[in-house]
This record gives C-alpha cells, structure tokens and sequence, in this order.
C-alpha cells in the first residue's frame, strides 16, 4: 500500500492548500468539511460519535438490534450478495448485522470501502476476530472508484450508506450523488441508507452542540490544523462555534464565527475577518418523509421499505434500482 507515499503528500498538500484559501477567500467564507479528519479529527469524531446527546448513533443501533430478520428479509432474496460500505468506519453498526446474517447462515461477503487504508486494517483485524468466518474484502479508495470497479461483478449487491452521511451533502449534492451511485448499480442492486429525521430542533441541536464541547473541540480542530500544515496563525479564543437549524429546510449548519475584528496569515495570504463575520463548516440535514420520497424520485430508486427507531427519531430506508 502506499508507494506513492511522498508523491501522494506533496500532491495532497497543494489540493489542502488551494481549497482551504479558496474557501477563506471567497466573499462567503468557508472551510471543507472533509478536512476535518486528520488523527486528531478521528479522535474527536470517535468521541462524539458516544456522546449521549449525539443521539444518531444510538437510533440506528436500535434499529439494528430490533429489526435485523427484517432487513435481511427485505435486502436477501436468498441469492448469494454483497454488503458494500461506503465510509466504514469502525463498524460497530454494520457488525450487528454481518453478525446476524452470519448466524442465519446467509451467504454474503462485506466489501467495507474507505479512503483510510489505516481505518480498513484495523477493521478487517477486529471482524477477523469477532466474526471469524466472515468473507471480507476491502476495498482503499474513492467511493466511485469502489462502485465502478465493485459492481462489474454478478451478484447483487446492497450499498450501504449509514449515519445520516447523505446530510452532510446539500439538497443539490445529495441528488447528483445519489443519482451518480445509481448509475454504478445493476437492476436489482440495492440502497440501505441510514437518514436523521426532522424531530425537536432543541434535541438536533444538542447533537451539535454538546455540553462537553467535543463537536466545537472538532470544528476548532480545524483551525489547528491549518495553523500546523499550512502555516497559518489562528487564534481559536477568536472563534465561536456556532450550529444553527432551520427546521422548514431541516438543515442543520455550523459555522465558526469570529468574534473579533482580525488579520489570519495562511499560506502566505492575509485573510480579514470581520466582527461576527462567519465560517461555513459543515451541513447535517434532516429529512421527513415527503422530503425523502421527492429525493428517491429525483434520483431514479424505488422505495423499498424503511425501518425505525421507536421514537421515530432515524430511519433506515431501502431504495432499489429499477
Ligand atoms: N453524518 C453525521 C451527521 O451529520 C456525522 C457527522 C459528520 C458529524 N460531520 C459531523 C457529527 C460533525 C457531528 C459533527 O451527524
């Protein structure tokens, strides 16, 4: 793995460094979401992942634990498939399924897809040991990449796309996503995507806006990481984290805001701030029913079924390509 390794950095750091500043230059300042996750962002996404108030990682939990006969029931048609994760993570979800399928003696294999090589070995070595005799096989990568090369081959295969990922994609990117990954699927393949619903907007933004301040610790995180590969000289006691949810729209965004009026040197470029002026971080949207079905409609699935928490706080919705 890896051989590329030097060329891959220095490649890498120029793409950080142009997105960044064109993200800080832009009349309406923002920062990519997706560089939150260096060690230090995995670490704190981890925590907040267990926070009581993040309560989305519970919700799909229990929808796994009471209803993992009828997902099987609805995903297998008793054919030899394939689980394909986008994002997986570290699992602790999915394993509740592979698990039982497992026990059921289903004939599946699990092909967990991530961008972090790090993230699938220590995947693959901790289901190796809870599921000794599960077939894996991993895939390091783009999730297109993955799709493209993955479903050239004859079983059917599910997509599972979990955790509310697809909130973290406007209206407009989750159609263009999800119309491009039902583009990569066979007639008959299937989409098993976990989606956060519309509930209290006091109990969605605690999620965001933890009493422990792990989540304004992750977006501040941000900042230290510029300062540190970019040369850049942030002062985080100048940021507030601030999330905010609209819920006619169901978004859920957050912004750093800097509290003072500022100067930040990055990579050589001189960034003003304005007093109160914001910083764009990351969108998490929340669906309804009528939302979601416009949403499988405009990207070409039919809706399968869906399953529930008791509370009706998340949902995992099965979409198949016709
Ligand atoms: N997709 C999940 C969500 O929207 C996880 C997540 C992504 C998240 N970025 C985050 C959680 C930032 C908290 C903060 O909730």
């Amino acid at each position: 793995m890896n051989t590329n390794h030097e060329e891959s950095v220095v490649d890498s750091l120029s793409i950080f460094e142009e997105d960044i500043l064109k993200g800080l230059m832009a009349a309406n300042k923002s920062l990519p979401s997706k560089y939150f996750y260096d060690a230090k962002g995995d670490e704190l996404f981890q925590q907040i992942m267990h926070l009581e108030e993040y309560y989305l990682t519970n919700k799909e939990l229990e929808i796994f634990n009471s209803h993992k006969q009828g997902i099987l029931d609805t995903i297998s048609d008793g054919e030899p498939f394939r689980i394909i994760e986008l994002g997986a993570g570290d699992g602790l979800k999915t394993k509740i399924l592979l698990r039982h399928f497992m026990e059921c003696d289903v004939d599946f294999t699990y092909t967990p897809v991530d961008i972090s090589g790090n993230v699938l070995e220590i995947l693959e070595r901790n289901l190796f040991e809870e599921i000794p005799e599960l077939k894996i096989e991993s895939y390091q990568g783009d999730y297109f990449d993955a799709l493209a090369d993955i479903s050239a081959k004859p079983e059917k295969d599910i997509v599972f796309f979990l955790g509310s990922n697809i909130g973290n994609f406007s209206h407009e990117e989750a159609v263009s996503f999800l119309s491009s990954l039902r583009k990569e699927l066979k007639p008959s393949d299937m989409l098993f995507m976990g989606v956060d619903l519309k509930k209290d907007p006091s109990a969605i933004l605690s999620a965001y806006n933890d009493s422990q301040g792990v989540t304004r610790e992750f977006n501040l995180n941000l900042l230290d990481r510029i300062n540190g590969e970019l040369n850049g000289n942030f002062i985080r006691e100048h940021f507030m984290h601030y999330p905010y949810y609209n819920p006619q729209t169901g978004e859920c965004r957050s912004y750093l805001i800097s509290t003072v009026d500022q100067e930040v040197n990055v990579a050589g470029e001189h960034i003003h701030f304005r007093a109160w002026e914001a910083i764009f971080m990351e969108i998490s949207k929340k669906y309804d029913e009528v939302q979601l079905k416009e949403l499988a409609e405009q990207t070409g699935f039919k809706i399968v079924d869906s399953f529930r928490d008791k509370k009706n706080w998340f949902s995992d919705v099965v979409w198949m390509n016709e």
